[in-house]
């Protein structure tokens, strides 16, 4: 009989992998843990509780925010700001930056950025949806953090995680030092420890683009395309065609079986449409982590320079293999 192990167990455990750990980032993975346990019980019961829908207003994307957006913002930034270990949270729904001054947060030394419900158009249609955040710790040493603290590169980051709102809810996170998959048992309300040390296959047969802008991309991209769709058993190709468009499902299942995601420049996201800070960064740091690789398919995502809290970029993410070839398109015919 296997012993279980939770999240809390696991993330003290691990914190004498960091010797002068005073036990601030364990308290505050755990805040994140109990937000996502509330945000998760809502997702579970969308259709029977008013949170299906629209809200009414739009986002500095010019996104329609759906409830749960608003819901699992103000879960995350609520546990954030009440934990007592976060100073400054950027957030995809929230223009500016969040400072956090109360009494329990004066010497709090960690910036958490957050898109706190990826994949909002799957909400009401009850397909995956999932939370990614990526913490740093404040390069400012006195005073209110600053706007700088949050433009950090992102191999500057401490630790970085998904949960994904599916079949199984599940936390996965990494602080430098490997990736865990924890599960939600809603019997005990705990994540418990069930992918220790996750590793994304070197090789994958699943490339996952929305290929409605197929017009719109690179040349590189059109013939990495192509490539997949060659027949050539030798290589297992066709490859298959997977695209959820929560990028959290459809990072989670290349994480398990192998594959690549891309999203490239499109005509409307000639930047790439994935946000830096709070999407491209923390999945980029979790996939190196894992043995991937995650570029914009010229230059590695973690050391893209910060210019802007919601600042885009492309992506291609996922088995190291996959991404190579990828990238050798884009050298080739970009
Ligand atoms: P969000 O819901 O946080 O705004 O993110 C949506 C993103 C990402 O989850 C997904 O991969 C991508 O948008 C899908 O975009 P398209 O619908 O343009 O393919
Ligand atoms: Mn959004
Ligand atoms: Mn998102
Ligand atoms: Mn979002």
């Amino acid at each position: 009989m296997s012993v279980v192990k939770t999240l809390g167990q696991f993330i003290i455990e691990k914190q004498k992998d960091f010797p002068y750990a005073k036990g601030e980032l364990s308290r505050l993975l755990r805040d994140i843990g109990i937000a996502a346990k509330i945000v998760n019980r809502e997702v579970n019961k969308a259709g029977l509780v008013n949170i299906l829908g629209d809200e009414g207003t739009t986002n500095s994307h010019g996104e329609s925010q759906k409830k749960l957006d608003i819901f699992a913002n103000h879960q995350f930034i609520s546990a954030l700001t009440c934990g007592g270990e976060c100073c400054l949270i950027v957030s995809e729904e929230n223009d500016d930056p969040i400072f956090i001054e109360s009494d329990v947060s004066h010497n709090a030394k960690y910036i958490v950025c957050i898109d706190p419900l990826d994949g909002s158009s799957n909400i009401d249609v009850n397909v995956s949806v999932g939370t990614i955040f990526s913490i740093y710790r404040r390069k400012s040493t006195e005073g209110k953090p600053t706007l700088q603290d949050a433009l950090q590169r992102g191999t500057e980051q401490v630790a970085a995680g998904y949960i994904v709102y599916g079949s199984s809810t599940m936390l996965v996170y990494t602080t430098g030092k490997g990736v865990n998959g924890f599960t939600l048992d809603p019997s005990i309300g705990e994540f418990c420890l069930s992918h220790p040390d996750m590793k994304i296959p070197e090789d994958g047969y699943i490339y996952s683009i929305n290929e409605g802008n197929y017009i719109n991309f690179p040349d590189g991209v059109k013939k990495y395309i192509k490539f997949c769709q060659e027949e050539d058993p030798s290589t297992k190709r066709p490859y298959s065609s997977r695209y959820i468009g929560s990028m959290i499902a459809d990072m989670h299942r290349n994480m398990i079986k192998g594959g690549i995601f891309l999203y490239p420049p499109t005509s409307s996201s000639p930047k790439g449409k994935l946000r830096l800070v709070y999407e491209c960064n923390p999945m980029a740091f979790i996939i190196e982590q894992a043995g991937g690789r995650a570029t914009d398919g010229f230059q590695r995502i973690l050391e893209m320079e910060v210019e802007s809290l919601h600042q885009r970029c492309s992506i291609f993410v996922g088995s190291e293999n996959m991404v190579r070839k990828a990238e050798d398109m884009m050298m080739k015919y970009s």
